[in-house]
């Protein structure tokens, strides 16, 4: 057990299930995607643990690259506004793969879908290293998957609470 803030986790998924899973996702995207062009888009903060281990075993010739989401309310009658920051790259006519730490409602992930398709890409992917089925709300499910996991909190290996736990090299549940 170990404790982050006021609340105490549990080890949920070990340091070594995880390295096992994250190469066997890259030996899955380095056959379904040899022919492409590809991209990875790693959604900071949370991804950037997975985003590293995942490169290491992806075979690929391929680009990489960090983005953040900014929401702001701006002056508009929509009221909010959205933007990618760092998206650099050229990914017209390229297949993209967004890399995520966690799709829980799904709601962050329809945003970068509709921001990343104003770029005209060839195709969209999207990997996850965790997914909560019963929280998902969105219309586009991750096509590369690393756990499925119950409606619970957890954090470590790059997720946080309140912006610490995000080192833990392994995964962990809070405990209620
Ligand atoms: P969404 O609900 O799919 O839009 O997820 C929004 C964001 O909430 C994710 O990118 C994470 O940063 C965060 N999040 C969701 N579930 C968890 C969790 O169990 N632990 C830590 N962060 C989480
Ligand atoms: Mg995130």
């Amino acid at each position: 057990m170990i404790q982050v803030l006021d609340k105490t986790f549990e080890v949920f998924i070990s340091s070594e299930e995880i390295q096992r899973e994250v190469r066997s996702l890259a030996t899955k995207i380095n056959e379904d995607l040899q022919d492409e062009d590809v991209v990875f888009i790693a959604v900071l903060n949370g991804s950037f643990m997975f985003a590293a281990d995942l490169m290491k075993s992806v075979s690929l010739s391929s680009e990489i690259s960090f983005v953040k989401m900014s929401s702001y309310h701006g002056t508009t009658s929509s009221g909010r506004v959205d933007e990618l920051i760092g998206l650099n790259n050229d990914v017209k006519n390229k297949t993209v793969v967004i890399v995520e730490d966690i799709i829980d409602s799904g709601i962050t992930m329809e945003k970068m879908i509709s921001l990343i398709e104003m770029e005209n890409p060839k195709q969209l992917k999207i990997c996850t290293l965790l997914y909560k089925p019963e929280a998902f709300k969105g219309t586009r499910p991750p096509d590369y998957v690393g756990f499925s996991i119950p409606n619970a909190f957890v954090v470590g290996y790059g997720l946080d609470y309140n912006e610490k736990g995000r080192n833990l090299d392994a995964i962990y549940q809070i405990k209620e």
